[in-house]
């Protein structure tokens, strides 16, 4: 049989994956816009008709982006010129609204690529925060893929609801959000065995221990993100406690940005020194003893170990309902914020 007589789909036909229509073609009303100038200062705007961006150094009518293709370069009214783009995923988490540390790209790659995270997989998800790792989950589950992140604070379940409205440019199929602690709430919402990942960036994962060997399918992928060497450790010992799992692996992730001029080829002076550390584990099929534990001894803590975990004492800063309200306001309303109080990434 000829390719004539079978017509041969692209994997694309009359398929459209969500947000994919606003990643492309020219500006639109409505869209955001990185400018960047002369000097490679950045200002992030939202194209509106009539508009205009103004600086010390004159004002740009938005009227001359709308319309124009992603990447041209336009000219305000005194010459200066600004290269505009549309802002990628990694430029947007750092400058949503936010009312806690957000995933950095370059962790929300690592959780990614190493949980395994694979288009069409049911994955869950704690807490939520800003949203800012649960837009790179749902990037890689997909429109076919189901992604289910629980958070306890309902102000932060608001930014992140806003948030990941901006970028998909409304409601993610793929997306359902609970509030609640994950620990109590996920064993009401999956069925046991039945999610292929578990991801978590909280205080206190080891919490969660006994509902993620629940509800996670065996061969299934946790990965933990958490703050501090303590952390990584209390989670560690509790892993290799339990016996449901696998050895966790934990690692860190440096990025180093280079310098790149004529001859002047270097690492960059500043970097991001530290963002959190990556836990991974594996849950066993039921009835199976971990190879690594026959050799461990079990490790204790004390009633007063456990009551010392408190966000404080890991150096989290306390979020005032205030700034969360505000947070979220600014985050229904897609606007941009800078944080000079959080590292960026790179000089
Ligand atoms: C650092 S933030 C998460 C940031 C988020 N991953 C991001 O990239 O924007 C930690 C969040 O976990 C939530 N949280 C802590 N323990 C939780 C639990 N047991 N269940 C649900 N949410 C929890 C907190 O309220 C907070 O919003």
């Amino acid at each position: 049989m000829s390719n004539q007589e079978t017509p041969q789909a692209t994997p694309a036909e009359g398929r459209q994956a969500v947000g994919a229509a606003r990643r492309r073609g020219p500006f639109r009303v409505g869209e955001r816009v990185q400018l960047t100038d002369e000097k490679g200062r950045m200002n992030t705007i939202t194209l509106e008709r009539g508009g205009a961006f103004h600086t010390h150094r004159g004002f740009l009518n938005h009227d001359d982006l709308i319309g124009q293709p992603d990447g041209s370069v336009a000219v305000n009214n005194i010459g200066q010129q600004y290269q505009a783009l549309r802002p990628l995923l990694s430029d947007f988490v750092l400058s949503m609204p936010r009312g806690a540390a957000v995933v950095y790209p370059k962790d929300a790659g690592q959780i990614v690529t190493m949980a395994d995270i694979f288009p069409g997989a049911r994955v869950v998800e704690a807490g939520v925060g800003s949203g800012a790792l649960s837009i790179s989950l749902l990037r890689a589950v997909g429109d076919m893929g189901y992604l289910h992140s629980f958070e306890r604070r309902e102000e932060f379940a608001d930014i992140a609801r806003g948030n990941v409205e901006t970028i998909f440019g409304g409601p993610h199929p793929a997306w359902q959000i609970s509030l609640g602690d994950f620990q109590d709430e996920v064993v009401k919402a999956e069925a046991p065995g039945s999610v292929d990942r578990v991801v978590l960036d909280m205080l206190a994962p080891w919490e969660c221990l006994d509902a993620v060997a629940t509800v996670l399918a065996p061969g299934g992928v946790w990965i933990n993100y958490v703050a501090t060497a303590t952390q990584l450790s209390r989670t560690a010992e509790a892993i290799r406690a339990d016996g449901r799992f696998t050895e966790p692996d934990a690692w860190e992730s440096m990025v180093r940005g280079w310098h790149l001029e004529g001859l002047a080829v270097r690492p960059n002076h500043r970097m991001v020194g530290h963002t959190g550390f990556l836990l991974v584990t594996r849950r066993l099929a039921d009835g199976v003893d971990g190879l690594a534990l026959k050799k461990r001894a079990k490790t204790e803590f004390t009633e007063e170990d456990m009551n010392a975990w408190t966000p404080a004492s890991v150096g989290e800063r306390p979020y005032s309902d205030r700034k969360l309200r505000r947070a979220a306001r600014d985050a229904m309303a897609g606007t941009q914020v800078e944080d000079p109080e959080e590292p960026t990434a790179g000089e």
